[in-house]
């Protein structure tokens, strides 16, 4: 299935909804936490002509509320368990301490039913990120366990009527217009792209209305939390810049040409300013574009000046002449992806991996194991070189860090960007690096969920 062009815009003519997300601040309790409930809900995702969706939300909304705090702040938040399994919230893209980085059975136990659990972190880098379930991801993000979080940067040039989170999921709805539970786990999709959906939302609504003013700078917060859709994106077609890329402010806002992809757990900032009154579509560019949002443009009054970026954060620079280089080789997956596997292993190895579920590996192992798959030194740079020997794209996720992607294809990039999940095309080599300078054990896995539930997970020590 594919994104529906006709059935979009069947809901468009149906009526628009507008959808930008309430700046909620959770109610906080005495003791300063904010309370975050994980709980079962629904929603109509196909408009008013489809049935209610079951979802699993965050305080019963979707997405998940806004939590937003200012760079080098605390983070307090109770969290709550009201689902019928055990789940844990992971904060994504925020240099955390290990301890509160929400990967169940690594950094904390899975909270169970019924049970809670308190998360309490400084947040040192401003920017766009956003949390979700990571416990059986693929069964629990997939189903509405997430949310935005917004670290302000302490000096803000962005107003808070121009600030605008845009959540972005796609889902996998029946003909009754009901996401479809039946297929969660399908072995086909973890063996081949993933779970893609055939429905797209913008803040929990489809083709949503976006208010914006003319003659002002806006920030639109792009976030993709689907289960494996990468979003073609043309922020060009609009006349906006991208300013940032995976929470870290570029040192100059970039026009970008043609398709920018956002991989599932990306983000990208975007900077607008309307020069007319209207209503203009916000267009996906996958196949036939087609408008995932409109943008009415108000005239409002007022005239901003030049774009003002906010500083950089500070990230520790990678020390290339003395680094630990390492390989990250990926194989596995349907469309020929298993000949590699075969290579190394009898015929009965390969079975039983088949049968366990196992689809991919990174560097010739599937899944967590007892052993990381590297430790590093505290302050080391590690330079990962990964090579996609699959037939499909991936996005590669690295908990509590951000690396500099710093060549694609054999080729050194223009930009070598901050970032903490990169893409990597079939067959493509990338190249990143970045200071192992946070003590713990993080994952290293694909963002397409089924793909980390299929293999594609791996961990580092810090020490
Ligand atoms: Cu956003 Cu391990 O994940
Ligand atoms: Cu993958």
């Amino acid at each position: 299935m594919d994104l529906d062009r006709r059935s979009f815009l069947k809901v468009a003519l149906a009526g628009c909804a507008t959808a930008t997300i309430p700046k909620l601040s959770l109610a906080k309790s005495s003791d300063g936490f904010m309370e975050l409930r994980a709980v079962k809900g629904e929603a109509r995702l196909y408009g008013d002509k489809g049935g209610p969706s079951p979802l699993w939300l965050y305080n019963d909304r979707l997405p998940g509320p806004e939590i937003r705090v200012k760079q080098g702040e605390r983070v307090r938040v109770r969290f709550i368990n009201e689902l019928d399994e055990p789940t844990s919230v992971h904060w994504h893209g925020i240099r955390i301490d290990n301890a509160m980085d929400g990967v169940a059975g690594i950094t904390q136990p899975a909270v169970q039913p019924g049970e809670r659990y308190d998360y309490d972190f400084v947040v040192p880098d401003a920017g766009t990120y956003w949390y979700h379930a990571h416990n059986m991801s693929w069964n629990q993000v997939p189903r509405g366990l997430s949310g935005p979080l917004i670290v302000e940067d302490r000096d803000d040039v962005f107003s808070p009527d121009t600030d605008i989170n845009l959540v972005l999921s796609d889902w996998r709805l029946d003909e009754n217009g009901v996401l479809d539970t039946a297929s969660f786990g399908a072995r086909h999709d973890f063996s081949h792209a993933g779970r893609l959906g055939n429905w797209l939302t913008v803040n929990g609504t489809s083709l949503p209305d976006i208010t914006l003013q003319k003659d002002r700078w806006h920030r639109l917060r792009l976030i993709n939390v689907s289960a494996s859709r990468i979003l073609d994106l043309a922020p060009e077609r609009l006349g906006a810049k991208v300013i940032a890329l995976d929470g870290q402010t570029l040192s100059e806002p970039r026009d970008v040409p043609g398709i920018v992809q956002l991989a599932p757990a990306q983000r990208m900032d975007l900077a607008l300013r309307p020069t007319e009154a209207g209503t203009f579509p916000l267009e996906m560019m996958t196949g036939q574009p087609f408008a995932f949002a409109n943008l009415q443009v108000t005239d409002a009054g007022g005239q901003d000046g030049p774009l003002r970026l906010p500083p950089v954060n500070s990230l520790p620079e990678p020390d290339l002449g003395d680094a630990l280089e390492l390989p990250l080789e990926m194989q596995g997956g349907a469309m020929g992806g298993m000949r590699a596997l075969m290579r190394d292993r009898t015929e009965d190895e390969v079975r039983k991996m088949i049968q366990d579920g196992q689809f991919w590996t990174f560097n010739g192992v599937a899944g967590m194991h007892g052993e990381p798959m590297f430790n590093a030194r505290r302050g080391e740079t590690i330079v990962l070189e990964s090579r996609n020997d699959t037939g499909f794209a991936h996005a590669m996720h690295i908990h509590g860090h951000h690396f500099r992607v710093l060549e694609q294809g054999g080729e050194p990039l223009e930009h070598q960007d901050w970032r903490d999940t990169f893409t990597t095309q079939p067959q493509e080599t990338v190249k990143i690096a970045f200071v192992a300078d946070n003590p713990g054990k993080w994952l290293i896995h694909c963002h397409m969920l089924g793909h980390a539930a299929s293999g594609m997970m791996t961990w580092f020590e810090v020490v």
